[in-house]
């Protein structure tokens, strides 16, 4: 299988000749570790797949807009408008700058990336499906990237198809081969599973994907905070992002469509700013991207998400990359060295992400348990169920890891645990 080295991640040390801020040192960066103290506890926060914290530099982001420059986007002839509406543009720009979209009217930022991937579903795929028409997905996708489809297959009979994976939570090639037949018209599939970590070959999917004429809708909004993300290079045609998993807030995020796909798509919602003229009887509508985000948008949401890609992007990626890696070896060393606990999907390309079970124990009383030592992790299917079906669980204890973590935190979910599968011994 062809495979590249941005999605594989493999650096693992930055070059020695590199001068650059000492990672090991973000944790600095997020005042919520000087803050919080969950039970009188130092925080270990550990469940960054869910939401990520925010450096200082997205909070100041978002009140300097709220104190010095807000007011409505793309409306007012006024000073503060025209403030508001270059830095909401400007964060525009730096998503493209970040996915490297050819072109800024190709980034449409939506609520999230849910949103992004009902606006796929609503204004691309549903007028471009008929009925007996197939969408291929796989069983690693988040219900985000599930549900939309199986609208789909409710009002308009399309058909959905499942590539599967191994039983260590492998991407499986060849399921993939036979799952994209000729009746295929669509593959919606995530970059990263955000229940195991799985980190997919997309660049290669979405080239055997167009070899058949199907169209490619990745969902990236794991996968965009822990490796570059190259949209050209990939060649899809929709990829989605979420804020609040790149260190922004939440409520906004991204889908990056080729120029070709949103000349052709209907609006998704109506309303103010995605028109072009509105009389009593007939209706034009604006070019992308503000056909596809009608009235006031999330603005200073959508302006420090351009901070946090600017935080993000004063990072090299292999320090994040390393740094995340090495954390994750770390957490299934020492998880892997405790009697009871059983890790759920070992794929070999993988994120920082690690899904375990607790013999005797529900994942969400194990979560609750070490939350009490101030260890944050995730319990439950993760909206994932048809990959913990896969995996034979009804739910599993997640911990995943950011820019922020240490190792001090590994030692800490793992002392956690050790004190919690005593309670069920
Ligand atoms: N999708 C988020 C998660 O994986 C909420 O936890």
């Amino acid at each position: 299988m062809e495979t590249s080295m941005q999605e594989f991640s493999p650096v693992r040390a930055p070059a020695p000749d590199v001068h650059v801020r000492d990672i090991a040192r973000a944790r600095d960066d997020f005042p919520i570790f000087e803050n919080a103290r969950p039970h009188g506890h130092r925080l270990v926060y550990l469940d960054s797949a869910a939401s990520a914290q925010k450096p200082r530099a997205v909070l100041d982001s978002l009140s300097n807009t709220y104190e010095s420059a807000y007011a409505n986007v793309h409306r007012g002839m006024h000073h503060l408008s025209n403030l508001a509406t270059a830095a909401y543009e400007d964060a525009r720009e730096k998503l493209r700058g970040f996915l490297n979209a050819r072109h800024i009217d190709e980034i449409i930022f939506t609520g999230g990336s849910t949103d992004a991937l009902n606006l796929v579903a609503s204004s691309f795929a549903e007028p471009m499906l008929q009925e007996g028409d197939e969408i291929a997905l796989t069983v690693f996708e988040h219900h985000s990237n599930i549900v939309p489809w199986h609208f789909l297959r409710e009002r308009k009979g399309v058909k959905l198809r499942w590539i599967e994976c191994d039983k260590d939570g492998n991407f499986d090639i060849n399921s993939l081969e036979k799952a994209l037949a000729p009746g295929v018209k669509l593959l919606a599939i995530t970059h990263m599973s955000n229940a195991i970590g799985t980190i997919l070959p997309i660049k290669d999917i979405v080239r055997r994907a167009h070899e058949r004429g199907i169209v490619t809708v990745i969902d990236g909004s794991q996968a965009a905070v822990h490796m570059p993300v190259d949209v050209r290079d990939l060649d899809c045609d929709f990829y989605a992002v979420t804020g609040h998993k790149l260190y922004a807030p939440s409520g906004i995020g991204a889908l990056y469509a080729k120029r070709e796909h949103l000349q052709v798509m209907r609006p998704y919602r109506g309303g103010g700013e995605m028109i072009r003229e509105v009389a009593r009887d007939n209706i034009t509508y604006a070019d992308s991207p503000h056909r596809f985000e009608a009235g006031t948008p999330p603005i200073a949401q959508a302006i420090a998400f351009g901070s946090a890609i600017e935080y993000i992007q004063g990072w090299e990626w292999r320090q994040i990359q390393a740094h995340e890696a090495a954390l994750r070896e770390h957490a299934i060393e020492q998880l892997g060295g405790i009697d009871g606990v059983n890790l759920v999907g070992t794929p070999d390309a993988c994120g920082s992400i690690i899904s375990f079970t607790v013999d005797n124990a529900h994942a969400h009383d194990i979560a609750t348990i070490i939350d009490q030592y101030g260890v944050a992790v995730r319990a439950g299917h993760h909206c994932a169920q048809p990959l913990m079906e896969h995996f034979g669980v009804s739910a599993t204890a997640r911990a995943s890891f950011a820019i922020y973590n240490t190792h001090e935190d590994v030692e800490a979910l793992a002392s956690a645990l050790k004190r919690a599968i005593k309670l069920f011994a």
